[in-house]
């Protein structure tokens, strides 16, 4: 098992290399806790996946890191190509099997980083680690391959989910009640099994045209300078989210975008 908790000063472990996962807020640079800044500056440097040629949520990395922690590199890694072919991906199986074969390749990537660098390291986490972020499951990876030995350590971070609940002034359930997180990938199945009141996160498109009838609250490029919401009946509201997503990805070159569903009634 892997020790995640803080370090004690008095422990051992005080002397083993800390790989530090720091929450950074979903956009803005304002999101970031003081908690997380801290580790920031207390790292020898910092490392972040790269997709592509230019990638903009690298570059707001640097930017966080140029405003609150100057001096401390950040250490791209190149994203090894994920298949993202619909033969491989059409079944959750056949898609959990993808991205294990990713994580693999991209643990290797970081743990050539990790060896090549010493010293403490931060990685920082768009959002919060603990929702749809791999980077937990690449550590213990490194890890348990037992070539590099560190303790790790978790820094929260505020997720889009809480900056859209923010933003449009929700409680994400009814009183007592139950919220779901889940992906659009599996919101058909999700619905199906009774949810009512749903957070959706990792957006390919918009499956919504079943629902036309619940109530959406969306939100794209929170916190960024192209932060946009919508509220209404789905139905009212379905084509203008399709442009909204289309425009912020001409505009910014990325959207991301989280919404709350809530079954009519
Ligand atoms: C890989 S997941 C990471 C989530 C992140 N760990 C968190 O706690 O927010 C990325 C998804 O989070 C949501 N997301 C992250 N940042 C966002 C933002 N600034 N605005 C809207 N949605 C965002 C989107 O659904 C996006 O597809």
């Amino acid at each position: 098992m892997t020790d995640r908790t803080p370090l004690d000063p008095s422990s051992p472990d005080a002397l083993r290399r800390r790989v530090r996962v720091v929450g950074i807020g979903s956009g803005g640079p304002d999101q970031i806790t003081v908690e997380a800044i801290a580790a920031l500056r207390e790292s020898a440097y910092a490392v972040a996946a790269v997709k592509g040629a230019e990638d903009p949520l690298v570059d707001l990395r640097r930017q966080l890191l140029a405003r609150h922690a100057p001096g401390v590199e950040l250490v791209g890694v190149a994203d090894p190509e994920r298949d993202r072919s619909s033969s491989s991906t059409s079944s959750h199986v056949g898609y959990r099997g993808v991205v294990l074969d990713w994580h693999e390749a991209r643990s290797l990537a970081w743990e050539r980083v990790l060896a090549d660098r010493p010293g403490d390291v931060a990685v920082p986490v768009w959002g919060d680690p603990a929702f749809y972020d791999s980077t937990l499951r690449i550590v213990d990876r490194i890890l348990a391959r037992g070539r590099l030995d560190f303790h790790v350590e978790v820094v929260p971070g505020i997720s889009a989910l809480q900056v859209l609940a923010a933003r449009h002034r929700l409680v994400l359930h009814e009183i007592g009640g139950t919220v779901t997180v889940t992906t659009g990938r599996r919101l058909a199945e999700v619905v199906a099994g009774g949810a009512d009141n749903v957070v959706v996160m990792l957006n390919a498109d918009l499956p919504l045209d079943g629902l036309l009838d619940w109530h959406i609250w969306w939100g794209g490029n929170l916190g960024d300078e192209g932060e946009c919401l919508v509220s209404g009946r789905v139905r009212d509201v379905l084509s203008d989210l399709r442009a909204h997503r289309e425009r912020l990805r001409a505009e910014h070159s990325w959207v991301m975008d989280v919404y709350l569903l809530r079954r009519p009634g």
